[in-house]
């Protein structure tokens, strides 16, 4: 069995010796790596079961530091780094060679960011690498935001896990870069919204979609999603065609009243998009573990983090049909 707790000296220790450790960052937990040893990076792909085009994040605890492994940085992208870093924004900047193929993807942009999470940033400034690490679940499933959650899927595979409690955001990184033509590109909707990256750079392009650009190699259609088929649905009555289904339901604000309240999680009974943020992965993975027919979710507001929360849903809806429904 896995060990969990606090010892970050013994992480930065199984580290070093090129094995993984799961860390906690305030957006998910990461499943840890040297980023500058293929090897390790290579177990991380093999634990995940993550297929070697889709590249990972390299973290690490100053700009000094990133320095050390990027080409130049973006006078546009330096600004956001020092207004958001430490925190869950992560860069597409130039890489070093340093950097491994594995870690890119064979890509030109290595994806970096400063967690503000306390233990990983003390974890961190410990060690004389980069941790590549991307969120600690199977590949496509929900990222774990609690030490159980890691747990529960990676515990057989990994050494330990360091526990930093659940996650303040609890959404995925936002991943912003530069275009071609130098405009601002946001390529994943995360904890930091687009409206406040906007408030410094000016109209930002999202292309968060995979079919638009192969950069945006993160951005599977299929992605964050429970083994329980779900379906957005709009709140207020659960539909007819629904009804003989055994159901879940994630609701925004507020639970319907013709539904069991154990298959039901309110996100922010407040409305905050935030706190429904913070909420979201720990609630989906309770409705999933019911083993259900169908988890019905309901959109938040499309501000905040709301346009992030409805991206996870829509990825997490995406070629999976209801079982026993007639549609
Ligand atoms: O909040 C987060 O970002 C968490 C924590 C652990 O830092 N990490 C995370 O990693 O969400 P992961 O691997 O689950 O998602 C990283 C995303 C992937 O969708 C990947 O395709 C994209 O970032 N990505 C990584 N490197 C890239 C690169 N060089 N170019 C384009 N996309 C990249
Ligand atoms: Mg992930």
């Amino acid at each position: 069995m896995v060990d969990t707790g606090n010892d970050i000296a013994r992480a930065a220790a199984l580290l070093r010796a090129g094995e993984l450790v799961a860390i906690p960052t305030e957006t998910v937990y990461g499943l840890a790596g040297n980023a500058f040893d293929e090897e390790a990076v290579l177990k991380i792909f093999r634990v995940k079961n993550r297929p070697t085009f889709n590249p990972v994040i390299v973290h690490t605890d100053t700009l000094d530091k990133v320095y050390s492994f990027v080409r130049h940085m973006p006078r546009a992208l330096l600004t956001l780094a020092e207004i958001y870093w430490p925190g869950p924004l992560t860069l597409l900047l130039p890489r070093q060679e340093i950097i491994p193929d594995l870690v890119t993807a064979g890509k030109a942009r290595v994806a970096v960011r400063i967690p503000r999470h306390p233990m990983a940033l003390s974890l961190l400034s410990q060690l004389d690498f980069p941790l590549a690490a991307p969120s600690a679940n199977p590949f496509g499933y929900i990222s774990p935001t609690t030490a159980a959650h890691v747990a529960d899927q990676l515990g057989e595979s990994i050494p330990y896990i360091l526990d930093g409690g659940p996650t303040e955001v609890g959404l995925e990184s936002t991943i912003v870069g530069l275009g071609s033509d130098g405009q601002i590109e946001m390529y994943r909707l995360g904890g930091i919204s687009p409206e406040e990256i906007e408030a410094y750079t000016g109209p930002v392009r999202i292309r968060n979609h995979a079919g638009d650009d192969p950069e945006a190699a993160g951005m599977l259609q299929s992605h964050y999603a429970p083994r329980t088929p779900l379906v957005r649905w709009e709140g207020g009555e659960i539909p007819a065609a629904y009804r003989h289904l055994r159901l879940g339901v994630l609701a925004f604000r507020e639970a319907p009243d013709d539904i069991d309240p154990a298959q039901v999680q309110v996100l922010s009974p407040k409305g905050s998009t935030g706190e429904a943020a913070s909420r979201l992965f720990a609630a989906l993975r309770y409705l999933d573990a019911l083993r259900l027919d169908l988890i019905l979710a309901e959109p938040a507001p499309d501000k905040g983090l709301g346009r992030a929360i409805n991206d996870r849903l829509i990825r997490a809806e995406a070629d999976r049909k209801p079982r026993n429904t007639p549609v």
